[in-house]
């Protein structure tokens, strides 16, 4: 670029105030370079890009579906437009977008609704762009240097002559034709390792890379080589070959065009093509990494709950494991699948379920319990039938292995000879069909007038002389250790009280809860929960409960009113909390302010933190979730359902084979053969939390999209990629105090690390929300290693 160019160029750019001046200047010659100032609107017309000067490459709006276009770059002269890079894959733009290269040197584009977008907005202008015969779109400023090219931001295709520095990922595509962020990453680490790994499952199995080039540790930074005969490597920093990924092998090299692909399906395969304008034929297969796996072993091929099988083709095909499950999408069934009748332990019970019969099916993780004594298949499904926790069983070799829901990974597996046992609801009791957010048991303590109830007052009293004096009793002997002031009340009682247990409210763990009103002094409206005769646990939970929370006192805790142990009758009675749990209110129709929220977690933070640092003798919940969170008349959240709680004495910690709390909730150790701590609790406040920060369920199957299935793991990608407003968008409220959504994220995640002694406790959590004490930056969980 001469002086005499610059000077009315610098003029140009000292006076376009504006991001985008429009100039809509359309050029004939498509391999003219672009120009400052130039704009290309997208229409199915020559105009809407760029070729390069050989006219193999194209630059501008390629066309996915009738008036959608991703702004990108794609082979232009063979009949397969095949695209290798763009820049708003997630984001398509209608017909009337625009690109545009603006006066003071930045690239952008704006869509039809007006919405700007930068590709480049650095501060070093650019003052030329061009696509080059190589596919890659550069920027140079005034010296000629690059100040930005498309080499350097990979999509999911790599191209002769491209080389990427680590930190650099690929992200596969959805599915062939769909070029949204599929699931699969190949990641250039940062300590040198190249890898393949599925992203979105950081928090159901340990993420292991299917790939790795096993080059971590070299001395200096590496580069990973597409080099421009087609052979793909790792160099170090004085051009060594440190690792050689795949060698060229079509020749000669100059007739072919050549793209290295992270494939939807999580294959990194180097393709080939002959060039010939005539030629109709598409891309040939040269490599595939990793080479020794079929297709069925990429991890989460199938997603959640479905699994893989290879059909003659050698291609997946994904199958739900019965009929009574159905695709997550139809239309893309690599997303898994959905059971379509309900699971879990409220309520349960085995009669109504039934076993379907997978043979050499495997899902190989996820197990929480490994039975190995004389077993065989009919045993295994027992055992599974019996336990509620349990939603599939794999049985093989003699060993019957218990899981539960989702499954991940499961595929056709003939070598091993196992047999997948999956339990299905056979019958759906008139009145089980309550969603979970209904679970209302025990809600808001307060006295109501006694005028609006004197009706039933009077009915209640003379049909059965209800007792009016309140009794004060020690717990008999069976309760450990509880010295308390609940009241013993007769089954009759309750029972008049609840007016034969008509209005049910819900389900709490291994029992129904009713509605009720009893006079005691005042008339109370009470919750009352009756256990379930057929759960053996049953009678073990309901010593728990009213020995754990009958020692408690704390205002973000359920009150406990009394009880009846009578006959083989085993009923809790707590205040009723008249606002529904915390699931209702966040994931109802309205969604609370963001001020309501924060005032929730704090809440529940220092209800956990009484528990754990304040009793006696610390308690361990063991089942906080959004259905355990109470809210009373003024909405003050309480928590409830001690069913599953334990006593610790001080300092002490146990294992304990059962697996307590409720999926998804569950903190890893409760897998593994490790103590289980009051960080247990901490866990799933922290996965709780998550859910109040942004009002959404920790997973939601319905999500079409794989990175939103998960919410643990989005708000961990939003949170490292700097985006945590995306969290709470369309939330005012919220969004005006993004330092503060960022700080719970923050507790968040370091809350459900997977190491426990990583967590903090729940002392130092209620001040990190307080903001008493300062949040790091929580340690990346989700490092890949091979
Ligand atoms: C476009 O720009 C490139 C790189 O600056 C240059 O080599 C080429 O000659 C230019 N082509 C035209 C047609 O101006
Ligand atoms: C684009 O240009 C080519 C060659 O110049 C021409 O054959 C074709 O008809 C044009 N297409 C449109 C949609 O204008
Ligand atoms: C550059 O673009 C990015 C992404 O659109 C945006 O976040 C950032 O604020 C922009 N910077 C400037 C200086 O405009
Ligand atoms: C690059 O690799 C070669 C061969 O392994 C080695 O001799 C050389 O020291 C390495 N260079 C650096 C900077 O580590
Ligand atoms: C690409 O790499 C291969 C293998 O190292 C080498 O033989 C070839 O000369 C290289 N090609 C170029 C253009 O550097
Ligand atoms: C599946 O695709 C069809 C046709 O493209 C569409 O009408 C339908 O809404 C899609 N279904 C889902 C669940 O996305």
């Amino acid at each position: 670029m001469t002086p005499a160019v610059m000077a009315p160029l610098t003029a140009l750019l000292f006076f376009s105030s504006l991001p985008f001046l429009s100039l809509p200047r359309v050029s004939s010659q498509l391999n003219k370079n672009i120009t400052l100032g130039t704009s290309l609107l997208s229409s199915s017309s020559n105009d809407s890009y760029r070729v390069s000067p050989s006219g193999e490459f194209a630059f501008g709006f390629y066309s996915i579906d009738r008036d959608q276009f991703l702004i990108g770059i794609w082979f232009a002269a063979i009949s397969e437009k095949t695209l290798v890079w763009s820049a708003n894959r997630d984001q398509p733009v209608q017909d009337g977008s625009i690109i545009q290269f603006t006066l003071d040197g930045k690239l952008g584009f704006t869509d039809s609704h007006g919405q700007q977008s930068w590709i480049y907005n650095g501060t070093d202008a650019a003052t030329s762009a061009s696509i080059l015969d190589t596919g890659s779109f550069v920027l140079l400023n005034s010296r000629s240097s690059i100040v930005w090219q498309s080499f350097d931001h990979p999509t999911d295709t790599l191209l002769p002559g491209q080389s990427i520095s680590e930190g650099t990922n690929l992200a596969s595509s959805r599915l062939e034709r769909d070029y949204r962020t599929g699931r699969y990453l190949l990641g250039f680490q940062t300590d040198g390792n190249l890898v393949l790994y599925q992203k979105y499952r950081q928090n159901l199995v340990p993420n292991v890379a299917y790939y790795a080039s096993g080059t971590d540790g070299a001395n200096s930074p590496l580069t990973f080589v597409f080099n421009r005969t087609g052979n793909l490597y790792l160099i170090n920093s004085t051009n060594q070959i440190i690792s050689t990924i795949s060698s060229n092998i079509v020749n000669p090299v100059e007739d072919y065009y050549q793209r290295a692909t992270l494939d939807f399906d999580g294959f990194f395969r180097q393709y080939s093509l002959l060039k010939n304008p005539n030629n109709g034929e598409s891309w040939t297969r040269v490599s595939t990494i990793p080479g020794d796996k079929d297709a069925c072993s990429v991890p989460g091929i199938c997603g959640l709950n479905g699994y893989c099988v290879l059909n003659q083709d050698e291609k997946v095909e994904c199958r739900c494991p019965h009929e009574s499950f159905s695709f997550i999408d139809p239309n893309y069934t690599y997303a898994g699948c959905k059971n379509d009748f309900s699971i879990g332990c409220d309520a349960y019970s085995e009669l109504d379920y039934s076993f379907s019969r997978l043979d050499n099916i495997d899902w190989p993780y996820g197990d929480y319990e490994r039975l190995d004594s004389d077993m065989d298949v009919e045993k295994c499904m027992e055992a599974c039938k019996a336990d509620c926790w349990c939603d599939a069983a794999i049985y093989r070799t003699q060993k019957c292995w218990k899981k539960r829901m989702p499954l991940t990974d499961g595929r056709e597996d003939g070598t091993l000879g196992g047999t997948a046992l999956i339990k299905i609801r056979e019958r759906s009791p008139a009145k089980k069909e309550e969603k979970e957010g209904k679970n209302l048991f025990v809600v808001g303590g307060f006295l109501i007038s006694a005028s609006a109830f004197l009706f039933l007052l009077t009915m209640v009293v003379i049909a059965y002389s209800v007792r009016r004096r309140r009794a004060f009793i020690r717990i008999p002997t069976t309760i450990e250790n509880v010295e308390t002031n609940l009241i013993p009340f007769k089954y009759s009682q309750l029972q008049a009280a609840t007016d034969g247990f008509k209005e049910r409210l819900g389900n709490g763990s291994f029992g129904s809860v009713y509605k009720g009103v009893i006079e005691l002094g005042d008339l109370l409206e009470i919750a009352v929960k009756r256990l379930d005769k057929i759960v053996e646990r049953g009678e073990k939970e309901f010593r728990t409960e009213l020995s754990v929370i009958g020692r408690t006192h704390h205002k973000n805790l359920v009150r406990l009113v009394g009880f009846c142990d009578e006959g083989n009758q085993r009923l809790i009675v707590y205040e009723f909390m008249s606002n529904g749990s915390l699931a209702d209110f966040l994931f109802g129709s309205i969604r609370p302010t963001w001020g309501e929220r924060t005032r929730l977690a704090f809440g529940i933070a220092r209800g956990i933190m009484y528990l754990h640092d304040e009793c006696e003798s610390p308690i361990i919940h063991c089942d906080i979730k959004p259905q355990n969170i109470l809210l009373d008349r003024t909405y003050t959240p309480k928590i409830a359902d001690f069913g599953l709680a334990k006593l610790l004495q001080s300092d002490q910690t146990r294992t304990d084979t059962d697996i307590r709390g409720t999926r998804g909730y569950v903190a890893p150790e409760w897998f593994r053969n490790v103590p289980i701590s009051a960080k247990v609790d901490v866990y799933s406040f922290g996965i709780m939390l998550l859910e109040i920060v942004c009002c959404k369920r920790r997973m939601d199957l319905s999500q079409g999209l794989d990175k939103q299935v998960i919410l643990s793991d989005w708000v961990y990608d939003c949170f490292y990629e700097g985006m945590v407003h995306e969290l709470v968008e369309g939330d005012e409220e919220a969004l005006d105090d993004v330092n503060q959504v960022e700080r719970l994220v923050k507790v968040g995640l370091w809350c459900i690390q997977q190491d426990p002694s990583v967590r903090p406790s729940m002392k130092a959590v209620v001040q990190m929300i307080e903001g008493t004490i300062e949040v790091g930056v929580p340690p990346s969980s989700s490092s890949i290693w091979s």
